[in-house]
C-alpha cells in the first residue's frame, strides 16, 4: 500500500545551492526557480559544527529578491540561538536546526515559531528517532541527514531509510490525531537512483545539490522532473 502523504503531499524538490556556481548565485536560484524547484536549500555551516564555511545572512538576504520560493535554511552551526534571529531577518521561511548544535531544543523551535518562521529539526544519521519525541507538536519539518553533514557530493546512507520510515508512521500517526502538517526531507545523496527509494520509504521532500545542479542550467529541469518522478 502507498504511503498515505503519497496522495496528499506531492513529492517537493529542494536543491542545495552548495551545489551551484558560488560566483553567480542570484541566477542559479532563478534557473533552478524556473526549471521546477520547489524550495531552495541554503546549508549554512560555520566550520565548527561541521567541517566547512559556507553561507551566512547576508548571503541569504541577497538571493532574498531573486527567489519568490520558499527559502529552507538549513543551520549547521553551532551554538545556533544566537544567529537565527539573523536569518530570518535575512528573508528564511523554514529555519532548520540539530538538537546537538544548541543546549535547548525545545526553546531554539520556540524562538524560530515566535519569529513567525517554520521550524525544523534535523537528524544527523546517528542520531535517533527518539530526539522528537517530546517536540512533534513544534515541528513543521523533520529532515533525515542521509550523509554526514558538511559537503555535498557524498554517497547516500543506506541505514536513513528505516529512520525515514520509521518517522513517516509517526508522523502520519500524529497528523491523522489532529496533529499539525509535518513534511518530511532528505538531505544527502539523493539523485535519480536513490530519489525513488527515499519517496518510497516516505520522504516528501529531498535536497538535491550535486544532482540539480550537474550539466549546468540546461539540465534542470529534467534534473528536477527525474527527481520528482520517482
Ligand atoms: C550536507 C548538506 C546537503 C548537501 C547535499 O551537509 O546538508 O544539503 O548540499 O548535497 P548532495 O545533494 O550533493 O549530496
Ligand atoms: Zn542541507
Amino acid at each position: 500500500m502507498a504511503f498515505s502523504q503519497g496522495a496528499e503531499t506531492p513529492v517537493r524538490i529542494a536543491p542545495s545551492i552548495l551545489a551551484a556556481d558560488f560566483a553567480n548565485l542570484g541566477e542559479e536560484v532563478r534557473a533552478v526557480a524556473a526549471a521546477g524547484a520547489d524550495w531552495i536549500h541554503i546549508d549554512v555551516m560555520d566550520g565548527h559544527f561541521v567541517p566547512n564555511i559556507t553561507i551566512g545572512p547576508a548571503v541569504v538576504k541577497a538571493l532574498r529578491p531573486h527567489c519568490d520560493l520558499p527559502f529552507d535554511v538549513h543551520l549547521m552551526i553551532s551554538p545556533v540561538d544566537p544567529m537565527i534571529e539573523g536569518f530570518v531577518e535575512a528573508g528564511a521561511d523554514i529555519i532548520s536546526l540539530h538538537p546537538e548544535a544548541g543546549p535547548h531544543l525545545h526553546r531554539s523551535l520556540q524562538t524560530i515559531r515566535a519569529h513567525g518562521k517554520k521550524a525544523g529539526v534535523v537528524l544527523n544519521p546517528a542520531t535517533p528517532v527518539s530526539v522528537i519525541d517530546n517536540v512533534m507538536d513544534m515541528v513543521d519539518l523533520i529532515l533525515v541527514m542521509s550523509v554526514n553533514p558538511g559537503f555535498g557530493g557524498q554517497a547516500f546512507i543506506e541505514s536513513q531509510l528505516e529512520k525515514i520510515s520509521a518517522l513517516r508512521a509517526r508522523i502520519d500517526n500524529h497528523m491523522a490525531g489532529g496533529g499539525q502538517h509535518i513534511d518530511l526531507e532528505v538531505d544527502g545523496g539523493i539523485d535519480r537512483v536513490t530519489a525513488p527509494r527515499a519517496i518510497a520509504a516516505g520522504a516528501n521532500v529531498l535536497v538535491a545539490g550535486t544532482a540539480t545542479f550537474r550539466g549546468g542550467p540546461d539540465s534542470y529541469a529534467d534534473n528536477i522532473t527525474a527527481m520528482r518522478a520517482g
